[in-house]
C-alpha cells in the first residue's frame, strides 16, 4: 500500500486521477493539496471537496496550496479544456462544506508517514516548491519519492511550442523542485500524450453505476474529449496526463525510464518552462541521487486495462475502512 499525498489543480484529468487514487486498493490517499492551475485555487478546493464528499471520504485532509506563481505573473486558467468550474459541465454544489487545513499540515503528514510517503504532483509546482522553502531539505528528505506530471523533452509543448502547462505555469517553482527533490519520477508529454482513453472505454466504464463516481465520469470526459478533438485533429480519445503517474507508481514493471538530470528554463522568454536534459549517449556524471527518472515508455494496453478495472471497482472500497465494526 502506497501512502500518497497528492498536489493538484482539478481540472478534469486531475479529477479522474483523484477518483483513480481513491478507488485503487494499492493507494492510500493521505492528503490532497489544492492549488491554482486549470482553475483558481478556491475552485480547485471546491472540486476536491465535492469528489471527497461523493466518496464519503471526509477523513482525507484538504490542504490549501498556492494561488499564483512565484514570478508574480497572473495565473492563466483553461476553461476551454476543463470547463468554467473545472469539471466540464458539472457544477459542484455550493452546499459542499469542508474544513481546509493550513499549509503546515503537509509537514505533519511528512512526519506521520516518515520515509513511507509518496508525493504525486500533477499541477503547477508552486505548492511543492513552497514546501521545500518552508520545510527545508531535511523535512522534505523524509519523502520517499516524487511522481511529477510535467515537461516535454525534445517534443513540442502544449501551452507554448516548447513548454508543457505544469512546468510553464510556474517555471521557477518547477526548476526549484527538480533541483532539490531526490528520487524524482517525471511523466512528461512524451508519455502522457499517449495515455489516451477513448470514448468507447468511457462508455464501458459508465455503463453501470459501479461506484459513487460512475455518473460523473462520462459527462466530464465528454467535455474534455470535445476540447481535445479541437486541439489535436484526428485524436482518437483524450490523454489522461494526471492518471499516468499513479499507474506508474502502482505498476513499476509497466513503465520505463531514462535517467538524466532534468532542469526547467526560468527565462521569461519563449523558452519559459522548457524542460531540458542531456540525452547524449554518455554515462551521466551526476551522482545517482541527483539523477531524475524520466518516463519514456509505458505499456498502453496495461494502462487502459487497469484504468477500466480501477474505475469500475464495485466493492465498497470507498467506505469499507470507515464503516463501523459494531454494525
Ligand atoms: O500538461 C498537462 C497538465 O496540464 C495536466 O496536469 C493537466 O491537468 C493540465 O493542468
Ligand atoms: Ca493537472
Amino acid at each position: 500500500m502506497y501512502n500518497v499525498l497528492i498536489f493538484c489543480d482539478p481540472g478534469i484529468d486531475d479529477s479522474l486521477s483523484i477518483m483513480y487514487a481513491l478507488l485503487n486498493p494499492e493507494i492510500q490517499v493521505v492528503g490532497i493539496v489544492s492549488s491554482y492551475g486549470n482553475v483558481d485555487q478556491q475552485q480547485a478546493t471546491q472540486n476536491i471537496a465535492y469528489l471527497l464528499q461523493l466518496a464519503n471520504r471526509q477523513d482525507v485532509p484538504i490542504i490549501a496550496g498556492a494561488r499564483s506563481p512565484f514570478s508574480g505573473e497572473i495565473a492563466v486558467y483553461y476553461p476551454e479544456i476543463h470547463g468554467e468550474e473545472g469539471l466540464g459541465p458539472i457544477q459542484p454544489p455550493d452546499t459542499v462544506q469542508r474544513e481546509v487545513l493550513n499549509f503546515d499540515e503537509i509537514f505533519k503528514i511528512i512526519k506521520k508517514y516518515e520515509n513511507n510517503l509518496i508525493v504525486v504532483d500533477v499541477g503547477r509546482s508552486t505548492s511543492l516548491a513552497t514546501a521545500f522553502i518552508l520545510g527545508g531539505d531535511e523535512q522534505m528528505s523524509k519523502i520517499s519519492a516524487f511522481y511529477i506530471m510535467g515537461g516535454a523533452f525534445l517534443v513540442p509543448g502544449n501551452v507554448t511550442p516548447l513548454a508543457e502547462a505544469n512546468f510553464h505555469g510556474d517555471a521557477i517553482a518547477s526548476n526549484l523542485v527538480l533541483n532539490k527533490a531526490k528520487n524524482v519520477y517525471i511523466f512528461p508529454l512524451n508519455v502522457t500524450n499517449y495515455a489516451i482513453i477513448k470514448p468507447e472505454t468511457i462508455n464501458v466504464i459508465s455503463s453501470a453505476t459501479y461506484n459513487e463516481f460512475s455518473p460523473l465520469i462520462k459527462p466530464i470526459f465528454d467535455f474534455y474529449n470535445e476540447a481535445y478533438k479541437k486541439l489535436v485533429p484526428g485524436i482518437e480519445g483524450s490523454p489522461l496526463h494526471d492518471v499516468l503517474p499513479l499507474f506508474a507508481l502502482t505498476h513499476p514493471d509497466q513503465v520505463r525510464y531514462v535517467n538524466r538530470k532534468a532542469t526547467v528554463s526560468i527565462n521569461m522568454d519563449a523558452t519559459k518552462g522548457l524542460s531540458e536534459a542531456d540525452f547524449r549517449p554518455l554515462v551521466p556524471q551526476e551522482p545517482p541521487e541527483e539523477v531524475d527518472h524520466l518516463a519514456n515508455w509505458f505499456n498502453y494496453q496495461a494502462f487502459v486495462q487497469d484504468f477500466i478495472e480501477t474505475m469500475t471497482t464495485r466493492v465498497n472500497r470507498l467506505h469499507y475502512k470507515y464503516s463501523s465494526p459494531f454494525v
